[in-house]
């Protein structure tokens, strides 16, 4: 899908679909005022007949209106204009697209970047809505035999903004919203395989197609020989009852100065999670093939980054294998020595996400990082204390914490700061090694974090725990591509690139 910022007057004769906000009480928005004066005053008529009342997300579509430049005009709700804001503008957006996705009209103009909303920029206003038409637009590449649903003749979108300063900053928003788009939709792709395609070997192939794709960017893929050389007995743990081979994917982009510290990204890739010897509940257990979102998702921001050619060092690590029973596995209490020279006492084999993940923070170091940032569907505790609108954020760094926090507000991508350090790790003792890999049922996805900040100790490290947020289940099961928005706004805005 194509998006391109145009100059509102110019807009107006060319549109398949023009696209309008019509507020509550029939108060007409920016571009429907317009269009009215155009249809003798018949969107007025409709609030009064009781036909459109401009509540938000609802939508009225008018074919071959007599007067009007496009071939159709779409009427979007958006509620109460003193209440309209950046939930309400991107729930009009998710109704705009739906609605758009079920016409015939190949290209539309969306003049709803037009109204005023709170906080809101022209540059995220357009941005919003490549990243929502992106979103909604996504198809799960599914293997169903059947004759596929016709696709959605969409292709081209136009944005009007007010005059030609407006439209380069919306054609910048456009750009980010499309990037993260395209990186959510690799995200979720790579998320949504079966388990038996998307393995570790799988993951770094993909890595590595990322790297010909892009030639900022370089992708490194060690093998069990590589993994063994470094000594990250932790993972090496994980990975040993399984018959499929493990990989560490080290995918670097350089768009800044060599010598430049970059951002670490770290993304856990169980490709599938059994639980090992400590084996999980059937129930749902399908769903652990999602236990790569982390993985995924550093991937997505790393397409995004590349495609915005944003002017900042990033290197994505991905420790990735399968966690599964076998008579090679490794055994509660079993002892292990992880990269750093700590000890670990295995108790419990299905938390098993902390121990890729403390050999991946340990590997970090050797790119002296500005920030390490690890995304993991860690905990299930994380999901009872959140449930699926927020994910959990824990840092040792305010800094970090707070940009990472704002990031989610304005991608819409939410995470909640949880507690994490010495308090929760005391839940770690262990009489036999250094450090136990469980901490007890209280704070769970405290006392994981705080088990990764064992290992991250001086370095600027945060964790984002996605258990809750990565994917949907039942009738809506997928992924979700989150926290792709989160990252790449975090990236965008540390490259002051907006
Ligand atoms: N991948 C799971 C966490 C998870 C569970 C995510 C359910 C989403 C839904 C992780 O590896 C795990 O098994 N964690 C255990 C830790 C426990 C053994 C301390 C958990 O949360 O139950
Ligand atoms: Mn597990
Ligand atoms: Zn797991």
């Amino acid at each position: 899908m194509e998006f391109t910022a145009i100059v509102d007057a110019k807009a107006r004769h060319t549109a398949g679909c023009a696209v309008v906000g019509v507020y509550e009480e029939g108060d007409l928005g920016v571009a429907a005022r317009q269009i009215d004066t155009q249809l003798a005053g018949s969107i007025g008529k409709l609030h009064a007949g009781g036909d459109f009342a401009g509540k938000l997300g609802d939508t009225l579509l008018l074919a071959e209106p007599a007067g009007a430049a496009a071939a159709r005009v779409l009427l979007v709700g958006l509620g109460p204009r003193a209440g309209f804001g950046r939930k309400q503008y991107r729930k009009a957006l998710q109704s705009t697209a739906q609605a758009l996705g079920k016409t015939g009209a190949k290209d539309a103009v969306v003049y709803l970047a037009l109204e005023a909303a709170a906080d809101l920029d022209v540059y995220y206003r357009a941005r919003a809505i490549a990243e929502v038409f992106c979103a909604q637009f996504y198809k799960i590449p599914d293997r169903k035999t059947g004759v596929k649903p016709k696709a959605c003749r969409l292709s081209s979108v136009g944005v009007a903004a007010e005059n030609a300063r407006a439209a380069k900053a919306a054609g910048k928003g456009l750009k980010a919203g499309a990037a993260i788009g395209s990186g959510l939709a690799l995200s979720r792709d790579l998320a949504n395989l079966p388990p038996n395609i998307c393995t570790p070997t799988y993951l770094g192939t993909r890595a590595q197609a990322l790297a010909k794709d892009w030639p900022r960017i370089k992708t490194k893929v060690l093998d069990e020989i590589g993994i063994k050389a470094l000594k990250m007995g932790a993972f090496l743990a994980v990975t040993q009852g399984s018959e499929q081979p493990p990989r560490l994917i080290v995918c670097e982009y350089r768009g800044a100065k060599k010598d430049a510290a970059p951002v670490c990204l770290i993304g856990k890739g169980i490709t599938f999670d059994a639980g090992g010897i400590s084996l999980k509940d059937p129930l749902a257990m399908d769903e652990m093939k999602f236990d790569m979102s982390g993985a995924a998702s550093v991937l997505g921001t790393m397409r995004a980054i590349a495609e915005l050619e944003l002017p900042i060092n990033l290197v994505v690590i991905i420790p990735t294998c399968e966690n599964m029973p076998s008579g090679r596995a490794v055994k509660p209490s079993d002892i292990v020595t992880t990269m750093s020279g700590q000890t670990v006492e295995i108790l419990n084999t299905d938390a098993e996400g902390r121990l890729i993940l403390c050999d991946a923070i340990t590997y970090s170091r050797r790119f002296n990082p500005a920030a390490v940032v690890d995304v993991a569907t860690l905990t299930g505790a994380c999901i009872i204390a959140l449930g699926n609108h927020f994910s959990g954020l824990m840092s040792n760094n305010e800094a970090l914490a707070d940009a990472l926090e704002s990031a989610g507000l304005r991608a819409d991508d939410r995470a909640w700061r949880l507690p994490v350090g010495e308090e929760y790790a005391e839940q770690l003792k262990s009489n036999f090694a250094d450090i136990a890999n469980i901490g007890g049922r209280e704070g769970g996805a405290c006392t994981a974090a705080s088990y990764l900040w064992k290992f991250a100790k001086d370095l600027r490290w945060a964790h984002l725990d996605v258990a809750g947020t990565a994917w949907l289940g039942g009738s809506q099961k997928g992924s979700t591509g989150r926290p792709v928005p989160l990252l790449v706004d975090f990236l965008i805005n540390r490259a002051h690139a907006k």
